[in-house]
């Protein structure tokens, strides 16, 4: 281990920061509706196989390099195949979690600005169309963008013990809490029932392949898979920590996350007789249309309600945009020999300019277009699409074909002492070399005929 370098306190530790990364707003906005719109239980039943076949062989990848080395990704690569090419993953994954950070820190602040509207006057009639009034300003929007950055590095800057994992310590029950508090409201609406069958009824005849690689995607989102997150955060677990167990236990509790927050919004969305939809306009329009209705019956309950859903909503935010931040800072401490403080600052400044242009890419630069999209979406797209799945697939790559078997192995099995996973280990090998990589090239391949 690097001297003087940070680890998470325990297992639990470890977990809880990388389930605190997956759960975020990919959970709450698009979840809920894919499963809805795509077959139900049927759907639950494909991802939960997308979640465990192929995103967790990905997840143990990274993982896996991760700890193996104890650095930052693109030292990890120097470690493993020094003055080759390997060393594009490195800087790859450098550079694409930075850009999730400028796009999602924009979302981030909105979710501020409508927590402390919340918390002041409440939410009114007309609140839906107050977003789009809201998002096309130029300087409200700005000022929530830098806010949200600014309470990410704090955190960061911090360190990785008393930093993150404190953060993430009290976070992650928390979230739980809050958002077991929502559905318990939301399942209580008369007329609650359609949206619990909305999100249940299976309808096999809506699994079309499109449907799952739509599947796939989203599991790949929602994991913060291959952009090096979890490389980081796995190489600061302890070599005695069990790898398998960890990564089963994110995957679980990304997975739980989402299916609560289906049952906490779309009972509600029904109960009020709206369409459901995904996106920010789920979060920002419909919720608090239905909360400002609901007012009229409850007025106290409603604004309490409204209050801790956006809370919910910036805290899991936050938990996923300190990992994207914690990237960049370990590259810039361990590589480039800066301190912790100078490099959350640089991480700071580099993701505020970016965002603050994706933020006034909804209105002074909406005019502003990158192939044909605004610079917005443009980010969104190109890590969504291309740079996550691209990462993905190179590192399942890497473990499986180019790093020796026997380091895999050891890394994997804790030297060999660990015998349930020494009987895992032929299956995950198998899912790691050939499965993952023929999979993620196919859909690498769909994203970009389409
Ligand atoms: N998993 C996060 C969510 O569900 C989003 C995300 C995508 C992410 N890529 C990431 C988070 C990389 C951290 C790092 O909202």
């Amino acid at each position: 281990m690097a001297k003087g370098r940070e680890h998470f306190g325990s297992g639990a530790a470890a977990v809880m920061a990388m389930a605190g990364s997956a759960i975020g707003l990919g959970n709450i906005w698009r979840f809920p509706y894919m499963v809805g719109q795509n077959g139900g239980a049927a759907f639950i039943i494909v991802y939960l196989l997308a979640a465990f076949f192929l995103s967790l062989p990905i997840l143990l990848s990274e993982s896996i390099v991760g700890r193996a080395t104890h650095a930052n990704t693109f030292g990890a690569m120097e470690k493993l195949a020094p003055g080759t090419r390997w060393k594009w993953l490195g800087f790859l994954t450098v550079i694409s979690p930075l850009i999730i950070l400028s796009y999602y820190s924009v979302v981030g602040g909105w979710s501020i600005e409508y927590l402390i509207k919340a918390a002041g006057s409440g939410f009114n009639e007309e609140v839906s169309s107050l977003f789009g009034e809201f998002i096309v300003k130029p300087w409200a929007p700005l000022i929530c963008h830098t806010l949200f950055l600014l309470l990410t590095v704090a955190v960061v800057s911090a360190g990785v013990k008393s930093g993150i994992e404190r953060f993430n310590r009290v976070s992650l029950p928390l979230l739980f809490i809050l958002i077991v508090v929502i559905m318990v409201y939301s399942l209580t609406l008369p007329g609650a029932y359609a949206g619990v069958s909305y999100l249940l009824k299976p309808d096999f005849s809506k699994i079309t392949p499109s449907v799952v690689a739509a599947a796939m995607g989203q599991s790949f989102f929602s994991l913060s898979l291959g952009v090096g997150t979890i490389l980081t955060y796995s190489s600061y677990m302890k070599h005695s920590e069990n790898l398998f167990s960890s990564g089963l236990g994110t995957a679980a509790f990304d997975l739980l996350f989402a299916l609560i927050a289906g049952f906490a919004i779309m009972p509600a969305v029904f109960a009020a007789g709206i369409e459901p939809g995904a996106g920010p306009g789920l979060i920002f329009e419909t919720l608090p249309y239905i909360f400002a209705n609901m007012g009229a019956a409850a007025p106290w309950l409603s604004r309490t309600v409204s209050i801790l859903f956006f809370l919910t909503i910036v805290i899991a935010a936050l938990t996923s945009s300190i990992s994207m931040c914690e990237v960049g800072v370990a590259y810039l401490v361990e590589e480039r020999g800066q301190s912790r403080r100078k490099a959350s600052l640089l991480v700071f400044a580099g993701t505020w300019l970016l965002g603050a242009l994706c933020s006034l890419s909804f209105g002074p630069l909406s005019g502003v277009h990158l192939f044909g999209r605004t610079i917005f979406d443009f980010c969104d797209h190109l890590t969504s699409d291309y740079l996550m799945t691209f990462g993905s697939l190179l590192f399942v790559l890497f473990v499986g074909w180019k790093m020796p078997r026997m380091t895999v192995w050891n890394e994997f099995t804790n030297g060999g002492s660990l015998p349930g996973n020494r009987r895992l280990f032929g299956p995950v090998w198998f899912l790691i070399r050939y499965v993952a990589p023929l999979v993620i090239l196919t859909i690498f391949v769909t994203n970009l005929v389409s």
